[in-house]
């Protein structure tokens, strides 16, 4: 890494301070990673860095600095790492920072149009920080949450402009680097996939390149652009909702025809091009939200997206589509859904993940109970059912394998490793005679004829 002649007056790199600003699912371990390098990893030259820890929510500030992370993300070494952080929650506060990342929630509205009510908020905040800091450097304001490309430059440069009174790239500088961890998955963290990042000018992006490319170990890929970095990461999961969709589809078609899908797939992927992805419900807040980002660009500037909206409204009917399946079903077993005993296992929007917002699992339990059942749920990763709300179910604090009860109709929603785990006898210990097992995500023995999508 060469450190090139610095005309915007940008901070230096190694001995900068950064504020995370949202410190949820993607902030925190963004914090952590900054804090826990203490060498650059392309130059091996020691770091001298301040991190600094912003988030609105008080409890959530608290619980951090008393080293609890909620969202159980965080192993036992990186608490160590909070001690380096100073977790502020106090938007009055002087954040006397170089680089200020966001990090905040970007959803979409009842008419799944972007919500950028956050983004706006933290933006305005930052624009605070700003003009209350005694450094000579130029600050870098840099944005990770999931946006539609022109947000950073469009709706919250303008905005920092307005408050702080400085000029875009002459006095403040920006970039965008969209954050694509898993969360749940051990394999695929912040450090190990590679990072895409974008500055508002050329010296701002290589400053902001080598920044991120001082912690992540995978590497880092400069866009071309604040643009177009926006819509790789929009168009990422665009990508992967259409790609479900379709297999979505092809469930639906298998149904028609009496084949398993999983065999069809299976059988297609002996070939070399063949793209793996399996049916199933898409929630969550990342690949059923961005696709409505990027429409909603597209609608902005004149164009009328042909398949991108198609995939989104299949892949939000499939909670109705197997809960009509298992009724079918039902009908013909002689089992009355109102009156039966049915238990739905995991309830997290993704497996291994206690992250609840727009689980479609969710949805099955609210179309039960249009058809007059409360069923019962276990989710070894909910500890809290406060945020259950507008729903009916049985919370079951304990796996229902040691209640040793027996179900009509057992749904598997979520394939959290502990349901991988029991074999075919346990299943059916918990199983009536008359019974059906729904298995959204294949990990059922077949000898126990479970229906799939
Ligand atoms: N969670 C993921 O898997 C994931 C992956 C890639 C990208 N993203 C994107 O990253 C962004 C953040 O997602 P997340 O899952 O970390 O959200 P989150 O809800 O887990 O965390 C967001 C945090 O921001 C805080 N916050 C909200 N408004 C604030 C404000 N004005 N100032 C300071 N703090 C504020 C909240 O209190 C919360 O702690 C979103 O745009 C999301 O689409 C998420």
């Amino acid at each position: 890494m060469v450190i090139k002649k610095n005309k915007c007056n940008l901070p230096d790199l190694f001995s900068c301070t950064i504020c995370v600003i949202g410190l949820g699912y993607v902030g925190l371990p963004l914090a952590i990673e900054f804090s826990r390098v203490k060498k650059c990893l392309k130059t091996s030259k020691k770091l001298n860095r301040k991190i600094i820890g912003f988030d609105l929510n008080k409890k959530r500030v608290e619980e951090l600095i008393s080293g609890i992370d909620s969202t159980e993300e965080s192993d036992e070494e990186s608490k160590k790492e909070f001690k380096s952080i100073t977790f502020i929650n106090d938007k009055n506060a002087d954040i006397n920072a170089d680089i200020f990342i966001i990090s905040v929630p970007t959803p979409i509205d009842h008419e799944n149009n972007p919500d950028l009510s956050f983004l706006k908020n933290a933006t305005e905040l930052v624009a605070n920080f700003i003009i209350k800091r005694d450094k000579i450097t130029s600050p870098i304001f840099i944005i990770e949450s999931t946006v539609y490309p022109g947000t950073t430059e469009e709706i919250c440069v303008p905005i920092i402009e307005n408050i702080t009174g400085l000029k875009y790239n002459k006095d403040f500088f920006c970039g965008y680097s969209p954050e694509r961890i898993n969360p749940g998955d051990k394999n695929h963290n912040l450090t190990s996939i590679v990072k895409v990042t974008s500055g508002s000018n050329s010296e701002t992006a290589s400053w902001i390149n080598d920044f991120y490319g001082s912690i992540i170990k995978a590497g880092t890929f400069k866009s071309k652009s604040i643009r177009i970095a926006e819509a790789a990461k929009v168009f990422e999961n665009t990508q992967r909702d259409i790609n479900i969709a379709l297999v979505n589809e092809l469930a639906k078609i298998c149904k028609t025809i009496n084949i398993d899908t999983l065999d069809v797939l299976n059988a297609a992927e002996s070939k070399w091009n063949f793209l793996s992805f399996r049916p199933g419900l898409v929630g969550g807040h990342c690949i059923s939200v961005d696709p409505y980002y990027l429409t909603y660009v597209a609608k902005k500037n004149g164009y009328t997206t042909d398949i991108v909206l198609a995939g989104r409204n299949l892949n939000d009917g499939m909670s109705s589509w197997v809960i009509k399946e298992i009724l079918k079903e039902a009908t013909k077993k002689k089992i009355k859904i109102s009156n039966s005993k049915i238990l739905v296992l995991g309830l997290t929007f993704k497996e291994n993940c206690k992250d609840i917002r727009n689980s479609k699992a969710i949805d099955l339990i609210k179309i039960l109970n249009k058809e007059n059942n409360i069923p019962y749920i276990y989710d070894p990763f909910i500890k809290d059912t406060n945020k259950l709300k507008n729903f009916d179910f049985k919370f079951l604090n304990r796996s229902p394998l040691l209640h040793k009860d027996k179900y009509d109709i057992v749904i598997i929603a979520t394939a959290h490793d502990e349901f991988k785990k029991i074999n075919s006898n346990i299943w059916s210990d918990i199983l009536n005679e008359n019974y059906i097992i729904y298995d959204l995500k294949g990990i059922i023995p077949r000898c126990l004829n479970p229906l799939r999508i």
